[in-house]
C-alpha cells in the first residue's frame, strides 16, 4: 500500500508542480501586460486547484500508511532531519500551498475585473508555488 502510494503520490506531483508553475506565471505575465482574462485562465486556474487537491487527498493516504508515529516519539522523529522533513515540515509546507492556491481561487472568482482577477492569482498561486519549492523533497524525487 505505502509503496503504491508513494508512487502515485511521487509521478502526481509532477502534474501539480507543472500547472502550478504554468498557473502562477500565466497570472504574472497577464497582470504586468495588462491583459484580458479569458477562459483559458479560469481553466487553469480551475486545473491547478483540482490536481492539487488530489495530490493533497494522495499525500494525506500515504503520511498515514507510512506511520511515522507508529514506532517514534514526537521528539525522536522531530530530531531527525530526514523523517522531520517527511513527516512534518512537508506535509505543513503542502497543506499551507493548497490553502493559498483554494483562498486565490476563491477570491479571483469574486472579482469582477480582469486587473483584479489575475492580480489575485499571481499573489495567492505565487506564494502556494514558493512553498512548494521549499519543502519539495528535491533529494529523492529526482
Ligand atoms: C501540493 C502538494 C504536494 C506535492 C507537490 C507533493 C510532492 C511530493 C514529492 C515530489 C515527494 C517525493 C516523492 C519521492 O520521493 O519520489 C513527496 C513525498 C511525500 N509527501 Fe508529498 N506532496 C504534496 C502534498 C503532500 C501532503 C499534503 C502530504 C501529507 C499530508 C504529503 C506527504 C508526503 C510524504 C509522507 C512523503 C514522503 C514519502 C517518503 O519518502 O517516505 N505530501 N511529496
Amino acid at each position: 500500500m505505502y509503496s503504491t502510494v508513494k508512487v502515485l503520490h511521487s509521478y502526481w506531483a509532477y502534474l501539480v508542480f507543472l500547472i502550478l508553475v504554468l498557473a502562477t506565471l500565466n497570472a504574472i505575465v497577464k497582470t504586468i501586460g495588462k491583459k484580458e482574462y479569458a477562459a483559458r485562465d479560469f481553466r487553469v486556474s480551475l486545473f491547478t486547484l483540482i490536481v492539487s487537491h488530489i495530490q493533497l487527498l494522495i499525500g494525506i493516504v500515504l503520511w498515514v500508511s507510512a506511520d511515522y508515529f507508529g514506532g517514534m516519539s514526537m521528539k525522536e522523529v522531530m530530531g531527525n532531519a530526514a523523517l522531520r522533513s517527511n513527516a512534518v515540515e512537508h506535509p505543513i509546507a503542502m497543506v499551507l500551498a493548497v490553502v493559498f492556491i483554494t483562498i486565490g481561487y476563491s477570491k479571483h472568482k469574486k472579482k469582477l475585473t480582469s486587473g483584479n482577477k489575475l492580480k489575485v492569482i499571481a499573489i495567492f498561486y505565487s506564494i502556494a508555488l514558493l512553498l512548494v519549492l521549499a519543502k519539495i523533497p528535491w533529494s529523492t524525487w529526482f
